[in-house]
Formats: C-alpha cells, structure tokens, sequence
C-alpha cells in the first residue's frame, strides 16, 4: 500500500540535492509495501514556493526524474531547516498517472501540498462544499480534497496554527488515513497525523535523547464551537479549536525528524521511533514536535514513548540475493529459531511465551478460540488448526478477516480470537479485531511487526520475530506464525497428562526444524529445473489433505501472486467432487503425499490422478520409494512429525513460485497489483 516518507531538518545544513537523496531512499526502503507511483515535494531554491517531481512506475524512474529536473547548482546550496516530503501510491481512486500521484497541492500556487496512505469515504462530500467554494479538482484522487480543504480553512481562518488547521480538516474527513503536509505558507513546518493507517515519527539528535517520551497535548475543551461562516447545512463543520501551549523540545537545537509508514524506511538514520495512535497529530515548529489529541479520552496515556527499535539496517538489505523473497526463502533455518529463542526449552521441554502466559488460564477456560486472518496468515491459521484442536481440546474456528466482517458473525465475552497479521496492519484484521474487542472476546495478537495497530490494540500476544519481511509475498513470517501457533497448542497442553508423549514428539522434531529446513533448502536447483518444465504452462493444481492441505492453498497463492499462472490448492478428498474433470496427460498437477495417517487416503488420489494419464509431481519423504514409483518427478523431503510437515513442505513451494516467476521475467519482489500491507478494506 502506499507509503509516506517526509524529512524535516532543523539547524542541521542540507542541500536540497542530499534532501531529495534521503526522500528517494526512503521511497526505495518502503517499495516493498506495493506501489504504482511516485512523487516528492521540496522547497524552490528560493525557498518562496515548493517544486514537485511525479512519475508513474518504480521509484528508480523517479529518481532519474529528479536527477533531470534539479541539475542546477542552487540546488547543492545547503539550508538549515526544510521539509520535504516524499510518497508511494498504490492506486485507489482513479488510475496510476503522474496527475494522480502524490504529493497533491491546494492551490496552483502549491500553498499546502498533502501525501495520504488510506481512504477519505466522504471525499465526495467535502469534494462538492469546496467545488461550490471555486475550487477545481485536477485529479480523480480522493487525497486532493485533503489539500484543498486546508487551504480553504488557511483562507477563512487566517489565525489559524498549521497544526491547528491540519487538525480542523481531519474532523471533517471520515475513512482510513495516514498523511503529512507541507506548506509554503508555514515555511520549515510539518503536521502529521494518523487514523487507522500507520505513521511513525523518527527523531535524530547528535546526542542520546534525554527522555523516553513525549506528554500529549490537549485543545481545551472549554472554547465555544467557531462556526465557519462558509458552512452550508449537512457540510463541513468547523470545530472547536485546540490552543494548547506545553511542548516538547529536545535537549539540543539540532534535530532532524523523519515521518513514514513503516521503520524500515527510518532505521538507517535513527532508531528512536514514536509510533502514532488513531487521532494523534504530530507537528514539527522551530524544531520542537508536539503531539496532540483531536479528543481526549479517559483511557488516554498521558504521553508517547519513545521506542528504541532493535531492527539492523542489514536485515532490510538484500546481502547477496537476487531478490528480498529469496533471501527470506533461505533464511528460514534462521527465522524459525529466532521465533522459538528463549520461548522453548529443549533440555526441560518447558515453553513459555510471556506475551500471553499470564493470560493462559482465562484461554483455557474459553468457550472456543477464532483464528483470524488474510492471505498467507489466514493459511498460518488452516495449517494449525488440527494440532490446535488435538491439544486444547476446544473447537477451533478459523475465518478469513473480509468474510468474517461481512457476516456479523456472533462473538461471545468468552470467546478468544487471535488475529494474525505480518504486517499487524491489514485493515480487514485489524476491522475484525476491533468488532471482537467490542464484544468482549480477549484478543491475541501473533505479529511480525512489533508497534504495529495490531500489536498495540490486542490485549495480549506473540511477536513471531521472523525479522522485516520485505518481498510482497510472504514467506519467512509463514512458517514463523506457523510455529508461533504450535508454541501456543504446546503451552495449552503442559499440564495434560495423555499428550505428554505427543508434545515431547513435537519439541523433538521442533528441535531438528531448522536442519531439516536447511536440507529442504538443497532442493534449490532441482526445484529450478521443474520450474522450467512448468513455466510456460497455464495453470497448476496442487493436491494435498491433512496437515498439508495448508501447503496446497499456500502453494497455490504463492504461484498466483508471483508468476500470475493460474493454480488452485485442491483438498485431496474434494478430487473427485469436481476437480478431477480437469486432470488429463497436459495438466501440471503437484501433489503432497506423506507417510502420515492420510497417506493412504492421498495415495488413493494419486492412483486417481495417473489413471487419468495425469503426471503428477510428488512431494513424498526421503526414500519412499513406494510412493516414487508413482511418478518420474518427485521432491524428497525429510521425515518429521506430521504437524510440521507443512513447515517443510511449504518451503520448495516458495522456491517453485519463485523460479516460475524469475523464468516468467516478473517483478518477484513487487507483483503486480498487490501490496505488502492492505492497508485499506
Ligand atoms: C497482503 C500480502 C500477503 C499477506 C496478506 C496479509 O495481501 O500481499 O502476502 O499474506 O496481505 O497480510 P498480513 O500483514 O496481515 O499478514
């Protein structure tokens, strides 16, 4: 989805030329999150007017855009304090085009000019009063009302602080947003805020920062309304203004702040981070960063930490692979000890995840757990979900968050409903999660992202600590929310005495994961070879029940997502309801086929698939010779325990969805049309 990225420096000399260099790296860091097109603001050389560069397409052909445009000397002139800010759109309303692109102005005269992650429902509305107003739209976007609604209330309300302003126009704004303004009119300041879309503000000093936090301001609630004479009936309201005084200023004059969607755009500069709540609005004048509250609420705190994230630049570099997904392919062995360090004991077999331990007897006491997610998460919940019922022995419903929402689907107060999320961002997730906290239900968060919305509104959870995930299609964060859910069915079942031998089973084959991980990573090259048999065709269907049923639906929205070939995960049972029509001796047809207490059941689907001259590939356990036989291609995996064997089935899945899309010459990385984080409904 789209990503903002602004940079204020203040007292500390830039060029405009090394500012524009920050603004495009910080674009490039956030082009994983999915995009279609580009743009940056800056301020003219003098200083009177802010120049913007567009461009439709990758970051990259942005950046050859500003190289063109800003050539002339004045621009390597340095200045002590500026702002410029810097987006990546992934289109919503109206399709990509430079017109469309961010960031969006009020005026021609670029009085106020906006970048904007989400979406403004009423901008129809708010389009209409300021059409009436004389105000002519240039784009189909909804953003650009944003701009001119600022500038409509800069012109009526000439008292106004930028902030104050920013904040009248986001009370009469409804949806999902994230945005940052800058404003020519308010040289060297910027507001920001956030509503359900992410935004996090960086702060870089020369010295350690004195303090861990920063109080929130209040308007006083006090002052009469102020009606703004322009207001029509069912229009915009102008409401009561916040004047609050107390700010906070940093130890030294020098300071640079950094807004941006996510903090692998920040990391490489500092790694103090405030991440904004719903309804925050952070400002940046003479230096000093406010933060303030449109409403004050009972339950509010009374400041923002400031978090010192532990992220390393290095783990959002792509080091010596092609891509991000293949990196983070091959970096499984890795990954999936990193979820389990300091939460599984191997010598005591003892687990504990302290995210929820103190949580875990009201869980046990629950009247049934809901796991809830989208896309590779939700598959995280299908893949657990035997392992979950067979130890804790209570019913285990899992939901797609979009269907879930449509449905009103009844939450009861003892209900306990995980919501698994990489991101801890996705809208409908994160939608769905709020309608159960509503109900009462206890809410678990199982995230990648620590600080995510996620994170934050669940009351209790485990951070999977896959490490960033940067490529769009999610790899590493599957088999670590995988295992994060094992951990949990391991942590529910501790004191049970008859699955004592089936837990002592699971932390074993837990124990020799990331070798057998490794093995599996081996298969690269022969994996490399079947993708070139498979490359040129239409579709694959790939077969499997039990525990790797996952897998299949996994596989199939792998090879989906990044290669734009058709293919479907089949239920192995539901073959002959359907299904088989589709088989003859030209259909790419995979099948799963384990020594596990289905193999027998998926052995029958197989002899189902050769008798219709289909010439499936198999993935069976090292040695198997029994099941080889069945077929000339094949991928031998190691033997463990049958709930984890998704974990290493999934894995030449990823590496064949990967090589199918390298030979197809697609954007791995970044498929079309898809973002990494759904940030909107
Ligand atoms: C997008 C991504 C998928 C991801 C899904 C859920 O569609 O492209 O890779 O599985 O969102 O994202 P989440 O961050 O909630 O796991």
């Amino acid at each position: 989805m789209c990503g903002i990225f602004a940079y204020l420096n203040y007292l500390t000399p830039k060029s405009r030329l090394e500012v524009l260099d920050l603004l495009v790296t910080g674009l490039k860091r956030l082009e994983y999150r999915g995009y279609d097109s580009t743009g940056v603001a800056i301020d003219s050389p003098d200083s009177k007017n802010i120049v913007m560069v567009k461009r439709t397409g990758k970051v990259k052909v942005l950046e050859d855009a500003i190289k063109e445009h800003f050539s002339g000397g004045e621009y390597s002139e340095p200045v002590m304090t500026h702002i410029g800010i810097a987006h990546t759109r992934w289109a919503t309303h109206g399709v990509p085009c430079e017109r469309n692109s961010h960031p969006h102005r009020s005026d021609e005269g670029n009085g106020f000019v906006v970048v904007h992650n989400g979406i403004i429902t009423n901008y129809n509305d708010v389009k209409t009063f300021l059409a009436k107003r004389g105000y002519e739209f240039e784009s189909d976007t909804d953003t650009e009302v944003f701009a001119k609604l600022v500038h409509h209330l800069w012109k009526t309300h000439p008292t106004y602080s930028f902030r104050e302003l920013v904040e009248q126009a986001i009370l009469q704004v409804e949806g999902a947003f994230a945005i940052a303004v800058k404003s020519k009119h308010f040289p060297g300041e910027c507001v920001a805020s956030r509503r359900s879309s992410p935004l996090l503000v960086a702060i870089k000093t020369k010295s350690r920062l004195a303090t861990d936090h920063i109080p929130i301001l209040y308007g006083k609630d006090d002052k009469k309304q102020t009606s703004d004479q322009d207001t029509d009936s069912g229009k915009p309201q102008v409401l009561p203004r916040s004047d609050s005084t107390s700010e906070f200023m940093p130890e030294e004059k020098e300071v640079e702040y950094f807004f941006a969607s996510d903090a692998s755009a920040v990391i490489e500069h500092t790694n103090r981070v405030i991440y904004l709540e719903d309804d925050d609005v952070a400002a940046v004048r003479d230096g000093t960063l406010s933060i303030h509250r449109l409403k004050k609420s009972l339950d509010d705190p009374h400041a923002r930490e400031i978090t010192t994230l532990k992220m390393e630049i290095q783990q959002i570099m792509k080091g010596n692979y092609d891509y991000f997904m293949q990196k983070e392919i091959f970096e499984q062995p890795d990954s999936v000890v990193n979820t389990m360090r300091g939460r599984v004991r191997f010598d005591g077999n003892a687990i504990v995840l302290g995210g929820i331990k103190d949580y875990i007897p009201e869980i046990k006491r629950c009247r049934r757990l809901m796991l809830i997610g989208c896309g590779t998460s939700y598959h995280s919940a299908v893949a657990t979900r035997q392992l979950l019922e067979e130890l804790t022995e209570l019913p285990v419903i899992v939901e797609l968050a979009s269907d879930f929402l449509d449905r009103n689907t009844p939450i009861f107060r003892d209900d306990v409903c995980f919501f698994i999320s990489q991101s801890g961002e996705t809208a409908d997730t994160l939608m769905a999660l709020r309608y159960c906290k509503q109900r009462g239900a206890l809410i678990v968060g199982i995230t990648n992202t620590v600080g995510s919305s996620i994170c934050r509104e669940s009351h209790c959870g485990v951070h999977i600590n896959a490490g960033p995930e940067i490529g769009v299609a999610s790899t590493k964060a599957y088999t670590s929310q995988f295992i994060s859910l094992v951990m949990f069915a391991l942590v529910m079942s501790e004191d049970r005495l008859s699955l004592q031998q089936r837990r002592l089973e699971i932390l074993q084959a837990l124990s020799n994961l990331a070798d057998q991980i490794r093995k599996v990573l081996k298969l690269d090259s022969k994996v490399q070879e079947l993708a070139k048999d498979l490359y040129q065709h239409k579709s694959l269907l790939i077969m499997g029940r039990g525990y790797n049923f996952a897998t299949c639906l996994e596989g199939a929205l792998k090879v989906k997502e990044l290669t734009y070939m058709h293919s479907e995960g089949i239920m192995a049972g539901e073959l002959k309801h359907g299904p088989l029509a589709l088989v003859d001796d030209s259909m790419p047809v995979l099948m799963i086929v384990l020594r596990d207490p289905v193999y027998v059941k998926c052995m029958n689907a197989l002899q189902q698939v050769t008798s219709r001259k289909g010439c499936p590939v198999i993935i069976c356990e090292e040695g198997d010779e029994e099941t080889k036989a069945f077929s000339s291609r094949h991928l031998e995996i190691p033997r463990t325990v049958d709930c984890l064997q998704g974990i290493l089935t999934v894995i030449p899945m990823q590496l064949l969805s990967y090589h199918i899309a390298v030979l197809r010459g697609c954007d791995v990385d970044c498929p079309r049309n898809l973002a990494k984080s759904v940030t909107v409904e």
